[in-house]
């Protein structure tokens, strides 16, 4: 029944690599624990990290399908497992009313009345009616499916009870139409930059991993298969530099996305060697706060131009 999702911590390494995403020991080995247990991962830890991106990987290093669903403020009930289409619904009505008024033998009397109420009431909270959100949707799915729960902490608190029914036991309770549980269970990864803390609720039904900036060695990797044409020298440059602004205080470190950035810069520039001007010329591509800017000139001790 249950699909083996990955064989081993290497078999994670190794298929997460050909996907694209080039996970450490630790990385490896909880995506691999995920799937063996079927148990959902949270995944924390500061922006461009890779956190989405591990979810995406494991989809494609699976080929199982992606269902997303991107928290906000204010999501609901009605955006994350289902609502009811009350356009149609009403419009359903209105035809069997119209249905009712034109059919012989409307007599009136009180034993009828009730009836077509009741009966209406039963076809109108049936699936027909029934627009799936992504929670609900990849409960559903019959064929394997990696549930995104991307950014929970940009969402009200309240709506960590909805995910409890789904992370725990896999399923959906619709009063109108009874529970619906998982033929096969999703992967479910969700991601958190920790701007709250998650109820103990949600972090109990989960393995949790902390996935923190990549070391030089791993970063220039990334770079390497994601900007093809960077050398090998000024990539070394590069993470170099990226590693020294992350120990900065700043507003907002660089990612990974970020230094992916740089080095598509530098090599649109045909810029050979990350000398300081060269440093100062493309900072833009790399910080994104004045202030920032700023105290990198003055604590890289940039030439002043
Ligand atoms: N281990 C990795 N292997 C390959 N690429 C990576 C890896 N980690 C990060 N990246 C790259 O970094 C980019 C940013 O990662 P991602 O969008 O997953 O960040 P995030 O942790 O979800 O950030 P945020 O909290 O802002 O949503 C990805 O698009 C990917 O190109
Ligand atoms: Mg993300």
């Amino acid at each position: 029944m249950s699909m083996t999702w990955f064989d081993s911590p290497t078999d994670a390494t190794a298929r997460l690599g050909a996907a694209g995403y080039l996970a450490d020991a630790a990385t490896a080995t909880t995506t691999f624990l995920a799937g063996a247990l079927e148990k959902p991962l949270l995944l924390e830890g500061p922006a461009g990290v890779g956190k989405t991106e591990l979810a995406k990987a494991v989809s494609r290093a699976t080929g199982a399908e992606l269902v997303r669903l991107q928290c906000y403020e204010g999501l609901d009930e009605a955006r994350a497992l289902y609502e009811w289409n009350y356009k149609k619904q009403l419009l359903a009505i209105q035809a069997s009313g119209a249905e009712a008024q034109a059919g012989p033998g409307s007599t009136g009397d009180g034993d009828h009345q009730s009836r077509p109420w009741e009966d209406l009431d039963r076809s109108i909270f049936t699936e027909e009616f029934l627009l799936t959100r992504p929670l609900l949707t990849a409960i559903r799915r019959d064929e394997p499916t990696v549930l995104l729960i991307d950014e929970v902490d940009k969402t009200d608190i309240e709506v960590e009870g909805l995910l409890l029914e789904v992370l725990s036991d896999f399923q959906v309770t619709i009063p109108e139409l009874g529970t619906v549980a998982a033929t096969r269970r999703p992967y479910v990864v969700l991601t958190s930059n920790a701007s709250r803390e998650l109820s103990e609720a949600v972090k109990r039904r989960c393995l949790y991993l902390h996935i923190d900036y990549p070391d030089a060695a791993r970063e220039r990797q990334i770079l390497q298969q994601q900007v093809p044409g960077l050398d090998d020298r000024i990539a070394e440059q590069l993470v170099a530099t990226v590693g020294r602004l992350r120990e900065l205080e700043l507003k907002k470190a660089p990612s990974i996305a970020e230094s992916v950035d740089w080095a598509r810069t530098l090599i649109a520039l045909e810029i050979r060697e990350l000398d300081e001007k060269a440093i100062k010329d493309t900072l833009g591509a790399v910080l994104k706060h004045q202030s920032d800017h700023e105290r990198a000139v003055k604590e890289l001790k940039l030439a002043r131009s």
